[in-house]
């Protein structure tokens, strides 16, 4: 460490902190940072935006507002609620872990970043930010932001994404941290991390607040850290979408448990780009006989590791076949139609829960009809 820059400076968490209540972002779990409340919102920021957040936490706590109804909710709600913000495996592990709070905690969020580690769906990052922001741990938060800031502060020019990096991040941001306002310094680094500090070629250095503590900054290196890994490409998979309905209704089916998009549910569709006249086969296959058929626009939809490149056909249909309505009633029926149910467009608008890569072939999102 430079020991000349840091008589002239002032420390990095006071200038942090001066920073962080001159510019602090306004954000809703700010406002009231209860344990629940900086735990959903957690939760959701974990690969999702924090502008694209704001609407769901919102919705998620008006329906939810504490433990006990997040416990008690049905899996659908909950999913219904979590509907495009992807990764849906936090919503389900939010609810695991909310049942095993009130089992095991009398409801009350636990208060150390040890046990809450313990709890479905909260690693390292997410049992730190919690335990610092609403229960003042001193823990650092070392999320994708926080690396970054340190990377750049101390010149790390090793690789980034490894427990290394990490855990010197942990030891040099604990070294910086206050007694008093831990969760401020961590959000403060996040808040860093997403408006100057920012990823890639044009971090605002001229703006920092620690411009004058920055190793990478004197040697104009900023933009060069941190060390990531190369991109793997993704694996790019055809896909067909049916849409089969008659004016209210469409065909419905639950995915699997385990794998991909697990326990959501979406229209039929299978892998490969089907013709017309094999879409229509596939129609009679449900037992449906189309009446008109006509091809809806393609879309596009990025996973971490794949990409559905898709084509979709609406087909109408005078009358359903003899399938169930109630999802949990498909039991043994193992003939096509059988996976799949009669849901009414109004239902898939309030209780069943579809992949954002679905959107576009979503009846609300067709506005033309056929
Ligand atoms: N990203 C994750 N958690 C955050 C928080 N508490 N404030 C700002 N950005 C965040």
């Amino acid at each position: 460490m430079n020991t000349a820059l840091k008589e002239e400076e002032p420390q990095i968490r006071d200038a942090l902190l001066a920073w962080y209540d001159r510019c602090r972002r306004s954000l809703p779990w700010r406002d009231d940072p209860s344990p629940y409340h900086v735990w959903i919102s957690e939760i959701m920021l974990q690969q999702t935006r924090v502008e694209a957040v704001k609407g769901y936490y919102a919705r998620f706590l008006e329906r939810l507002p504490d433990i006990r109804s997040l416990a008690e909710a049905d899996e659908d709600v909950c999913l219904k609620l979590w509907e495009g913000l992807g990764y849906y495996s936090r919503a389900r592990n939010l609810q695991k872990a909310a049942r095993q709070i009130m089992t095991e905690y009398g409801g009350n969020m636990p208060g150390s970043s040890a046990e809450l580690i313990r709890l479905p769906g909260i690693g390292p990052y997410t049992a730190a930010a919690i335990a610092s922001i609403a229960f003042g741990e001193k823990i650092p938060a070392i999320d994708g932001n926080l690396l970054r800031v340190f990377s750049r502060l101390t010149l790390y020019e090793q690789a980034i994404k490894t427990p290394a990096a990490a855990a010197a991040a942990r030891s040099f941001f604990l070294e910086e941290m206050p007694d008093q306002r831990p969760g401020d310094f961590n959000q403060a680094l996040m808040d860093l991390g997403a408006g100057l500090c920012t990823p890639g070629g044009a971090p605002s250095c001229e703006e920092c607040p620690l411009r004058g503590r920055c190793r990478a900054r004197a040697q104009d290196r900023a933009k060069d850290l941190p060390v990531m890994p190369a991109k793997k490409a993704r694996k790019i998979e055809k896909r067909t979408i049916l849409v089969i309905r008659d004016d209210d209704r469409i065909l419905l089916r639950r995915r699997p448990a385990g794998g991909l998009l697990a326990g959501l549910y979406e229209f039929p569709n299978e892998k490969g780009w089907l013709s017309e006249e094999e879409a229509v086969r596939r129609a009679g296959d449900y037992g449906c006989q189309p009446l008109h058929i006509r091809a809806l626009p393609a879309a596009k939809h990025i996973f971490t590791h794949r990409e559905w490149h898709m084509h979709g056909y609406e087909i109408r249909i005078g009358s359903f076949p003899e399938v169930p309505e109630d999802p949990d009633r498909t039991g043994e029926d193992t003939s096509p139609a059988g996976e799949c149910f009669i849901a009414t467009i109004g239902d898939i608008e309030e209780k069943y829960a579809l992949p954002g890569a679905l959107a576009a072939y979503n009846p609300g999102a067709l506005s033309v009809r056929g």
